[in-house]
């Protein structure tokens, strides 16, 4: 990975730091961003010494914020310039119906809404490297989701796993429709891909929780696997130079897999893209902020042997 420059968000704990620790050995220069500037720097930290590898930097944003999520793609275009891996990793659970600033959901918020803001920011970085791959990943859990789009907040009928579930299909849908939209626009050096990590000893479920929620994930990650393991998905569709070729996958356990029937509609994809437009007060999803048109003017390259 030497030479490439990776974002990772909620690079700081679980299946986003097994994900920086095995790029930084690999020799990719890291942008972690994270919400607490405490847990992302004792994290840098840990990882900088574990490594030795000196390009791991932290951006601190909360992505319930749009505001943040715009500040921290203006310094990555700004100082970078190119990015060949976007890890869309960040999420969190919610016992609690809490709407953000924008008045949207905080599951739909912070797991779907700010990658999706935050791709279309890094667009100009995206497209300036010879082959940018755009990793979400999502959850098994996407097979029980439905996406509400008549009570996108779920008013009424909030439960911790709809709304989590709802947000991780929001996942699928927009890797099947970034990876449809950007074919349409010529852009065949970006591809994306989703990813399943399984189920994983991390903390997502203790942190915003209520008592029974904390006592269920508990128990639920008995059988979970560590999350070096679980991010072996997500780092191998990163780096593996054997899948160049392909764009709009769904993988688990680092083969191509099946997601659900609902991730499959176009119409529902279509729909929530223009509705993710209209949330972000996005015009052109081509036309970053910087007001730079995105055109497959990079002369895409072979992509250079990665590992
Ligand atoms: N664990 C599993 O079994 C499992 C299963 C399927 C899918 N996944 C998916 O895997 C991904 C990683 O989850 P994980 O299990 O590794 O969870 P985790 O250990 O809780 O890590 C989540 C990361 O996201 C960050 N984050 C949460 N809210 C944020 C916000 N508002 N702004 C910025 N960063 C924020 C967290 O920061 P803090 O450290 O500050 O909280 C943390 O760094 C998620 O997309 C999750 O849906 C996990």
């Amino acid at each position: 990975m030497r030479g490439r420059t990776c974002v990772i968000t909620g690079a700081n704990a679980g299946l986003g730091y097994e994900s920086t620790r095995a790029l930084a050995h690999q020799g990719g220069e890291i942008v972690m961003i994270c919400r607490s500037g405490e847990r992302g720097e004792k994290a840098r930290a840990s990882i900088i010494s574990e490594t030795g590898n000196p390009d791991i930097h932290l951006l601190i944003a909360d992505l319930s914020s749009q505001e943040d999520v715009r500040q921290a793609a203006r310094i990555i275009n700004n100082r970078w310039g190119k990015v060949d891996v976007l890890m869309n990793n960040a999420a969190m659970v919610l016992s609690k119906r809490i709407l953000n600033d924008d008045g949207i959901e905080m599951q739909f918020a912070v797991n779907h809404i700010s990658h999706f803001l935050l791709t279309h920011c890094l667009l100009p970085s995206l497209v300036s490297s010879p082959h940018a791959r755009v990793i979400n990943v999502s959850s098994r859990n996407h097979w029980f989701g439905k996406i509400h789009f008549g009570n996108l907040t779920l008013k009424g009928t909030y439960q911790l796993l709809i709304a989590y579930a709802q947000s991780k299909l929001a996942n699928v849908l927009f890797t099947n429709e970034l990876d449809r939209q950007l074919h349409a626009h010529g852009i065949d050096h970006v591809v994306t891909h989703c990813i399943d990590p399984g189920r994983n000893l991390t903390d997502i479920g203790l942190k915003h929780t209520n008592r029974l929620h904390t006592w269920v994930w508990k128990l639920r990650r008995k059988k979970a696997q560590h999350p070096a393991e679980g991010a072996r998905t997500q780092i191998y569709v990163a780096t593996s130079p054997d899948i160049s070729h392909l764009s709009g996958q769904y993988w688990v356990n680092m083969n191509p897999d099946v997601s659900a029937p609902q991730s499959h509609d176009p119409d529902a994809a279509r729909k929530l893209w223009q509705i993710s437009e209209v949330m972000c007060g996005i015009e052109d999803y081509f036309r970053p902020p910087s007001g730079t048109i995105i055109e497959p003017t990079v002369k895409p390259e072979a992509p250079a042997e990665m590992a």
